[in-house]
């Protein structure tokens, strides 16, 4: 039934892909910020939307990570893994969030769920852009880039400036600089503005913007009414082959302009 739903877009989808300038939107009924099990929905019609679009044999999926990571991998399923081998990386280091959303611990999960291998990347806080640099030189290291900037499909979560900037724990004059610009949406570490220009970076080696326009299918996962602005800010950027998926209650505010 949830394949069939992939080919059934409603009205509704279809607005809502359009007005974003991307592939497609699905839209799972309730609100995040008030229902639990939405999540679990988001999850089912990833799951879904993998298991249609990726092609069999080899794959590799870069995966970040947040609270709406963490909380849908439980609904991927092993039928990934049916006829394909699937190998899953951290698009980034750590970024001083807890170990349960960091991306390596998504990363690690999600492999487990859908039968699939895992690479982890661990890199240190606070370093100078040298010592980043030559990082990138060790072996294994360069290894998970390298999966990185060839990957197939890439699963990401958006999140509000604020509530981003806060949990990053970014210092006082950045966060400054950020309101004054009105930052509204972060996405694996850029910010940007309501109409989309970036307002900052943060300065971390693994996925960049410009690598997922290269990447052939890209999944955005991000709900509730909260998320709706930053969902819209971010999708001036988002490469066209973006699914988004999402719930009525950030889809509806979006529609209704916010
Ligand atoms: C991550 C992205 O996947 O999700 C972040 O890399 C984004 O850039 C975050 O801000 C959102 O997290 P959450 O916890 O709101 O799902």
């Amino acid at each position: 039934p949830i394949i069939a739903k992939l080919f059934d877009e409603s009205q509704t989808e279809l607005r809502l892909a359009e007005k974003l300038g991307i592939n497609r939107a699905i839209i799972v009924p309730g609100n995040a910020d008030l229902q639990d099990h939405v999540f679990g929905l988001l999850g089912t019609e990833l799951n879904a939307a993998l298991d249609l679009l990726l092609p069999l044999g080899q794959n590799t999926i870069t995966v970040l990570g947040g609270k709406t990571m963490a909380e849908i991998v439980p609904n991927l399923s092993s039928n990934l893994s049916h006829h394909r081998q699937l190998m899953f990386v951290p698009g980034r280091g750590a970024l001083g969030e807890s170990v349960e959303i960091q991306s390596n611990t998504v990363c690690q999960v999600m492999a487990h769920y859908s039968n699939g291998k895992y690479r982890a990347l661990y890199l240190p806080e606070n370093v100078s852009p040298e010592v980043l640099r030559s990082l990138t030189q060790d072996p294994s290291i360069g290894e998970v880039l390298d999966y990185i900037s060839n990957s197939d499909a890439v699963i990401h979560g958006i999140g509000a400036a604020d509530v981003m900037a806060q949990r990053r724990d970014l210092d006082l004059t950045v966060k400054s600089q950020l309101r004054q610009q009105d930052a509204v949406v972060e996405c694996f570490g850029y910010f940007f503005n309501r109409s989309g220009q970036v307002i900052y970076k943060i300065p971390r080696i693994g996925l960049q913007l410009e690598d997922l326009f290269k990447i052939p299918h890209v999944f955005a996962v991000a709900a509730g009414t909260k998320k709706a602005a930053a969902i819209k800010a971010y999708m001036h950027n988002a490469p066209k082959q973006t699914w988004l998926i999402t719930d009525e209650g950030a889809a509806n505010s979006i529609l209704n302009g916010i």
